[in-house]
């Protein structure tokens, strides 16, 4: 299989055992804050288990012809960041741990309005040699799945889904991998 493709129903179960190892690293969350735009949908998911208020940010890093740009850059960021974060306990949510250049900009942002701590959350963990790297003042850092460095299809980026779904099953056939 060249890429790799989740439902919804994957995405649910593998959030809600990030949720549990959150808990069980006996991190407790004052606020999530999730990288726009893949983290969205996967921060409202981690809300049923962990509810706690969520604040948006977006950062982009690659441009509209999906060639990386010299540096990433914020596109949507919090307001007043400094009063919200100070001496928060943060949980960091993004879909994909890529090249982690994301990743690595954002902790440090985030560093700078000093909250307690950040702890990062991803969905996947592509397993490569990483151009960013995880601050060592990051508390926690959890993925919900390593794998391979291929590309992943989301089932948000799905024009039909239904169609994403049998693809996904039919994936799954072929491989005889578990669910998630
Ligand atoms: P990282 O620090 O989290 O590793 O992110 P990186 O800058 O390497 O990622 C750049 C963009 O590429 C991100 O989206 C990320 O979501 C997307 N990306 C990387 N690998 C995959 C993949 O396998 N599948 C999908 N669907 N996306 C991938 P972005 O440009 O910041 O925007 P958005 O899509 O989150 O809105
Ligand atoms: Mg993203």
């Amino acid at each position: 299989m060249d890429k790799y493709r989740f439902t919804y129903q994957d995405i649910h179960r593998t959030v809600r055992d990030l949720a549990d190892r959150v808990v069980q690293a006996g991190y407790e969350t004052d606020v999530i804050v999730a990288i726009g735009s893949g983290g969205f949908i996967p921060a409202r998911m981690l809300r049923t288990f962990i509810n706690r208020p969520i604040l948006a940010v977006g950062i982009a890093y690659y441009d509209q012809n999906n060639q990386p740009t010299e540096n990433p850059r914020k596109v949507q960021w919090i307001e007043e960041a400094e009063r919200q974060l100070k001496g928060k306990r943060i949980l960091l949510v993004d879909e994909v741990d890529d090249s982690r250049v994301t990743l690595e900009y954002c902790v440090r942002e985030l560093m700078s309005h000093h909250p307690a701590s950040v702890a990062v959350a991803v969905l996947h963990n592509k397993l490569k040699e990483k151009r960013g790297a995880m601050p060592a003042e990051v508390a926690l850092y959890l993925s919900g799945r390593d794998i391979e460095d291929k590309w992943v299809c989301y089932p948000w980026d799905a024009k039909d889904i239904d169609e994403h779904d049998r693809d996904a099953a039919a994936d799954r056939k072929a491989s005889d991998q578990p669910a998630g």
